[in-house]
């Protein structure tokens, strides 16, 4: 293609022969047969010079939310319990997060469609949260205030398979002081429930974690709803100390394919995965059956 002069398009990453600025995320180009780098140059057939210019190409797509609610239950008390669906474009996201949205999915098929329980339980399953939140945000703000304040809680469940796994409840009430605050009252009660479940009836030390609006509660606790949920780890990297009580290897990341092309089937801790899918379905049945120790 060296000589050609105008926009070429390799498998959605479009090359401008034109250009002469680099774009380093961009990489290289992969051109079926020959392989040219952002900023490389190349010899046009007139024997002029042209830098390679990368532009990562965009385009615009719709994207859905599914959302399934029992037909029992209190519809001014709901209990609801979110996973996100979609994955980045660089791998397929089994950990991240076909494991929270398979859980889930495994939760609603048990509870059926019609329990016997004193609060509607309704399950969301978010698209484009990797491209900012945006299927969960656009839920919470579709919604009234009234709506708002019919969701009693809202549990979160985004990586809970990973590889080297470690076992996270998001720290409701911010009890090491340190990193992003406390979640809105009744989120202390929520990670308390998940730290009985997975402490003392599955027997699996926990540790807390942040608030730090990487994921789907965001929105949630930004207008009030107390939240909680499960995580095993992405790009953070296992001590020593987690190493002993949880097993896997210290000193590589929680899931060393996060956001990665080998985020494939063989990416997930199944027994964490099995644990965590376990606790999802406890305290979501339990809170089901009353929300009395957050909303009174
Ligand atoms: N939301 C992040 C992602 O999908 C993962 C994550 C979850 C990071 C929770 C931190 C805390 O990539
Ligand atoms: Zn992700
Ligand atoms: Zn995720
Ligand atoms: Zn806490």
């Amino acid at each position: 293609e060296a000589g050609a002069v105008g926009a070429v398009i390799y498998n959605s990453v479009e090359g401008d022969l034109n250009g002469t600025l680099g774009d380093p995320d961009a990489g290289v180009i992969p051109t079926g047969g020959i392989s040219k780098a952002a900023g490389e140059q190349l010899a046009t057939q007139d024997g002029a010079e042209v830098t390679l210019e990368l532009r990562a190409f965009e385009e615009e797509r719709t994207t859905y939310n599914v959302i399934a609610e029992t037909k029992t239950g209190r519809k001014d008390n709901v209990v609801m319990a979110g996973a996100h669906l979609d994955s980045v474009t660089e791998g397929p996201g089994i950990n991240d997060n076909g494991t929270g949205s398979a859980a889930l999915l495994e939760t609603a098929v048990q509870l059926g469609g019609s329990p016997k329980v004193n609060n509607a339980v309704r399950f969301a399953w978010w698209g484009a949260e990797e491209f900012g939140l945006v299927g969960s945000t656009h839920y919470v703000n579709s919604l009234s205030f009234e709506q708002q304040l019919d969701i009693a809680l809202y549990l979160n469940f985004d990586m809970i398979g990973s590889p080297n796994a470690g076992y996270f409840v998001y720290d409701g009430d911010d009890s090491d002081g340190v990193g992003a605050g406390a979640g809105p009252y009744g989120s202390a009660q929520i990670e308390q429930r998940f730290i009985d479940f997975l402490e003392n009836r599955a027997g699996v030390p926990t540790e807390g974690t942040d608030f730090t609006g990487r994921s789907d509660y965001g929105e949630f606790i930004a207008v009030g709803i107390p939240a909680g949920g499960l995580f095993t780890g992405a790009e953070g990297v296992k001590t020593e100390e987690q190493a002993a009580k949880w097993g896997g290897e210290a000193g590589i990341s929680y899931d060393p394919c996060y956001h990665a092309a080998c985020d494939t089937l063989g990416n997930v801790d199944r027994v964490a995965l099995d644990r965590n899918g376990d606790a999802m379905a406890w305290v979501t049945a339990q809170y089901a059956m009353s929300t009395e120790e957050i909303n009174g």
